[in-house]
């Protein structure tokens, strides 16, 4: 069985005054699932003594150094994070970050003892043009580092044109792609079947309970939803029931 997962991703989002909204989220019962949020760094230790998984959004591929404004894998684990992402698209988009990029970042991130949650997915004009399967396998090849086991690596498909817009896949579209990536880790790693995929991308509570239902959906990563207790909690709610 593989343990579901609810992520948060704050992004670049919240003060010191929305720990309340965090502490509400980690004292909400939901002992059936695992509870992540990725908060900015500024408040990466301060979340993470609360009872509920922590990550970074991102970590260099070096283990220290001359790297202004970069952050590594080692001092997230510091700082009380078990989890950070990896390629999520914005870094893609605003950094320029590459499937070989986020393939090093990941293997940082699993050397640092991290759980690297590894984002993929296509933009709306290679859904459009049907290559919808083929960027997902050139990401799941070049992003997924061989080192990776289920116990230290979850993958979140989330299609880019599904972030922060409203606009979700279909339950066929998403569970096509879910079993496209199950595939993949199956093919690729003896515990692939246990490996956890995520889909992420206007996840909200309205529509979290019909997305739970899809197979090889084990959870979910959520942004905009994951900023409010009252928004995130029904999510989890809907995970632990599914
Ligand atoms: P969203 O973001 O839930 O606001 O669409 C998801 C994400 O970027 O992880």
């Amino acid at each position: 069985m593989r343990r579901k997962i609810a992520a948060g991703n704050w992004k670049m989002n919240a003060m010191q005054g929305d720990l309340a909204e965090a502490s509400s989220i980690a004292n909400h019962p939901a002992d059936a699932i695992d509870v992540v949020l990725c908060p900015p760094a500024t408040l990466l230790a301060q979340m993470s003594a609360l009872p509920l998984g922590t990550g970074g959004q991102d970590c260099h591929a070096n283990s220290a150094g001359a790297h202004t404004g970069d952050i590594a894998a080692s001092q997230l684990r510091d700082a009380g994070a078990s989890y950070t992402l990896t390629g999520h698209s914005e870094r893609r988009t605003d950094h320029g970050e590459t499937n070989a990029m986020i393939n090093a970042k990941s293997v940082a991130a699993i050397d640092a003892g991290l759980i690297a949650i590894i984002c993929i997915g296509e933009t709306l004009s290679e859904r459009e043009n049907g290559s919808t399967l083929t960027i997902i396998d050139g990401q799941l090849a070049g992003s997924i580092p061989d080192c990776a086991t289920a116990l230290n690596t979850v993958i979140a498909y989330e299609p880019v044109w599904a972030i922060g817009t409203g606009k979700i896949p279909s339950t066929a579209q998403i569970g096509e792609v879910h079993d496209h990536i199950r595939a993949h880790l199956q093919n690729r790693f003896a515990d692939g079947n246990d490996m956890r995929i995520l889909y992420g991308g206007s996840v909200k509570a309205s529509n979290a309970q019909e997305i739970f239902a899809i197979a090889n959906v084990d959870g979910a990563l959520v942004g905009g939803a994951s900023l409010k207790a009252a928004d995130f909690t029904p999510i989890m709610d809907a995970l632990a029931k599914a």
